[in-house]
């Protein structure tokens, strides 16, 4: 009897793996959605270096770290170097340039928190914002994009997640829940923790690259294509992560004391950030260290309603996959 249960176990897990397998490949972007964005982008490009000889135009957020699933929006950052530069006539300028080379729906949204100018492309569909000087950003979208070099489940896990947080509507930071980057530091940091580790700690080894924006220092090593098979000691299936991260989050993090910190590879304590008490309007219910803004919590937008929210909706999660035999129906059930 023991035997056919363990036997039965094991083919639960397998079959579950392979279904959340189909789902990540089912949510990838396709080849041709890649050149489409790519192609869009360029005219972009010349667009703004007609107006703007100077200036420099990134890629940055989904479309860019490799998290991006299909269908997504695409982020744009245009990079000015002249520091006397009024954001908001640069805005306005911009989607006048924009809209006279027949782009639909550009607005300038200059007294948003980040202002930007949004705009879609009638060829090809794509929808995207672009903002001005958000290096950091950048920098941010290269550090994901290199931590997903170097073992595949992260992007698996972290695609799951995300489709998780999107049908369950704990995605959207103007309700008080979570944004997709800070859902990727939350994957990063779980395979961090595994034992053995299945990613390294990037910036605690020899810094490879390294930039000042905005007084931030940011440097880490870069050189991920060295570092491929770094966690292959650890044979951890992607159903088992995606266990183990909702039972994390469900029941085995100190939400009074832990901060999670991608930088340093560990947990470090609200003690020492002086994260302990509410600060104006961040209040650090569930506190998430940003890797270059060390002083910035991703947490800071959850409130004590969607805090509550946000923990039943990783206990749903956790329960659904310890208990359900089917689980994925449920798992992703739209809320
Ligand atoms: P989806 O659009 O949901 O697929 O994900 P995304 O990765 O594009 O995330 P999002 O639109 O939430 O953010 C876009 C990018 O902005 C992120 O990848 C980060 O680079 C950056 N970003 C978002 N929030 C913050 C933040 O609070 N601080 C900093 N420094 N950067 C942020
Ligand atoms: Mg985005």
């Amino acid at each position: 009897r023991m035997l056919k249960r363990q036997m039965q176990c094991r083919l639960d897990i397998n079959r579950l793996n392979a279904v959340f397998l189909a789902i990540y490949e089912s949510l990838i972007p396709s080849e041709e959605e890649k050149v489409k964005q790519e192609q869009f982008f360029m005219l972009l490009e010349k667009l703004v270096n007609k107006e703007w000889p100077e200036a420099g135009l990134y890629l940055y957020g989904s479309c860019a770290n490799s998290f991006g699933v299909s269908k997504s929006d695409i982020d744009v950052c245009l990079a000015i170097e002249d520091a006397e530069i009024n954001k908001s006539e640069v805005l306005l300028k911009l989607a006048d340039i924009l809209q006279s080379d027949n782009l639909q729906n550009v607005q300038a949204l200059t007294r948003a928190r980040v202002p930007i100018v949004k705009l879609m492309d009638p060829v090809t569909g794509i929808s995207c914002d672009i903002c001005i000087n958000n290096v950091l950003a950048v920098v941010n979208t290269k550090l994901l994009r290199d931590y997903a070099q170097i073992d595949v489940r992260l992007r698996q896990l972290a695609f799951i997640v995300k489709h998780w947080a999107k049908s369950r509507g704990v995605n959207a930071t103007y309700q008080g829940t979570l944004s997709s980057y800070a859902y990727v530091l939350m994957c990063i940091h779980f395979l961090q923790q595994r034992r053995p580790a299945i990613l390294p700690c990037l910036q605690e080894i020899g810094h490879t690259y390294s930039v000042t924006v905005d007084d931030i220092q940011c440097a880490y090593f870069d050189q991920v294509e060295k570092l491929r098979g770094f966690g292959s000691g650890n044979k951890e299936t992607i159903a088992r992560l995606v266990w183990g991260f909702f039972n994390y989050w469900a029941y085995n993090h100190d939400y009074a004391n832990a901060v999670i910190s991608v930088r340093t590879g560990s947990i470090l304590s609200k003690h020492e950030k002086e994260w302990t008490r509410r600060n104006g309007n961040d209040r650090h219910l569930i506190c998430i260290e940003d890797p270059f803004e060390t002083s910035h919590d991703l947490g800071r937008v959850v409130d004590k309603f969607s805090i509550k929210v946000l923990r039943e909706e990783f206990e749903r999660a956790a329960d659904i996959l310890h208990n359900d035999p089917n689980p994925c129906a449920t798992l992703f059930e739209p809320y």
